[in-house]
């Protein structure tokens, strides 16, 4: 029997992901590739609504990539390749613009918050049909299933409507995905300000696990983590945001349970949490790290494999694409 299709991507918006991403997406992506014909794509145009200086995106692309690689994401057995080196994602996300409401579009929460971040000038047309474009990555292959944090949950609902009515329309073209909404457990937030959740476009870094920090970074920014004065090591998320954050970091990349971890730390104060912590994340990242590395160190192998990949990938979506363009008089 055929596997049911996966898509997911992530922006190349920073030269290294952060731990966030390593657990929200990048751990889940990589058990999923046994279960499902999993596509992964660096979501270079995507990139291109927030400023951008050209020979960055192209290595930032290129890292990230290396990034899903040195992960466990296989790309001789998951689709791993670059949104921009298929063309039918631009082409698709003009087709679906035209059938996008104008009111629609300006109800996604996120261009909203954005925007208004942004200020009028400096938000483009592009970050307003940022939806359009994903819903066009996932319809494309005729995916089944799209992991996402809930902050996107909205754009998958966006892309199940714009499915619906191009099918109402035009005649069966698309298959409707189901959004897999990541558990609220492997929510990270920052370590300096563990209200907000870690993001690799955050203003201050101080707070961010970066994978391909220098480890000793990495060990201080854990070691001086924002926690509170009980000393109680304890799961709490509303009164103990800070050490239920670094609970929940320490549980993803054990598998452990947290009240195992809570019991082992049981009348010891938060600096020996915090060690038992650090060796954990550093145990996990450098071998992610040095991996990447190399694979960076060989750009010419990296970005041939990523050519096999975007022709895999393109197979699939050209052919979709063809019908689309048939179907609506082109
Ligand atoms: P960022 O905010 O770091 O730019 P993205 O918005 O590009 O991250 O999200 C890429 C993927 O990483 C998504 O699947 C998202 O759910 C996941 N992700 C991002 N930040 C976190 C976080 N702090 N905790 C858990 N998952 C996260
Ligand atoms: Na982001």
């Amino acid at each position: 029997t055929q596997k049911a299709r996966l898509y997911s991507g992530m922006q190349p918006s920073a030269d290294s992901l952060q731990i966030g991403n390593y657990i929200g997406a990048l751990l889940q992506w990589r058990d999923m590739q046994d279960t499902y014909d999993a596509f992964f794509s660096v979501v270079d145009l995507h990139a291109l609504t927030q400023p951008n200086d050209p020979a960055e995106l192209r290595e930032k692309t290129r890292r990230t990539a290396a990034q899903y690689i040195a992960a466990g994401i296989e790309p001789s057995r998951s689709t791993l390749y670059v949104q921009s080196h298929v063309r039918a994602h631009a082409e698709l996300a003009w087709i679906l613009s035209t059938i996008t409401g104008f009111g629609e579009a300006g109800r996604m929460t996120q261009f909203k918050d954005k925007s208004q971040r942004y200020g009028a000038d400096a938000t483009s047309v592009g970050l307003f049909t940022y939806p359009v474009l994903m819903a066009a990555d996932i319809l494309l292959y005729q995916t089944h299933v799209v992991p996402v944090g809930d902050d996107q949950k909205q754009h998958v609902e966006l892309t199940r409507d714009l499915a619906e009515r191009f099918n109402a329309r035009y005649g069966e073209t698309f298959r409707v995905p189901e959004p897999v909404i990541q558990a609220e457990t492997a929510r990270i937030y920052d370590l300096q300000n563990p209200s907000a959740k870690m993001s690799k476009s955050a203003e201050s870094h101080a707070g961010v696990l970066w994978l391909l920090d220098d480890v000793d970074v990495t060990a201080k920014k854990i070691m001086r983590a924002v926690t509170d004065n009980d000393g109680v090591v304890a799961y709490d998320r509303e009164g103990k945001p800070g050490v239920s954050n670094l609970l929940t970091i320490y549980a993803a990349l054990t598998g452990r349970q947290i009240p195992s971890i809570e019991d082992e730390y049981a009348g010891r104060g938060y600096g020996d949490f915090k060690k038992g912590l650090r060796d954990v994340v550093v145990a996990e990242f450098e071998p992610v790290r040095a991996r990447a590395l190399e694979l960076l160190d060989d750009p010419a192998e990296l970005d041939r494999v990523l050519a096999v990949n975007a022709e895999k990938a393109a197979a699939v979506a050209d052919e979709t694409l063809s019908t689309v363009y048939d179907r609506v008089g082109l």
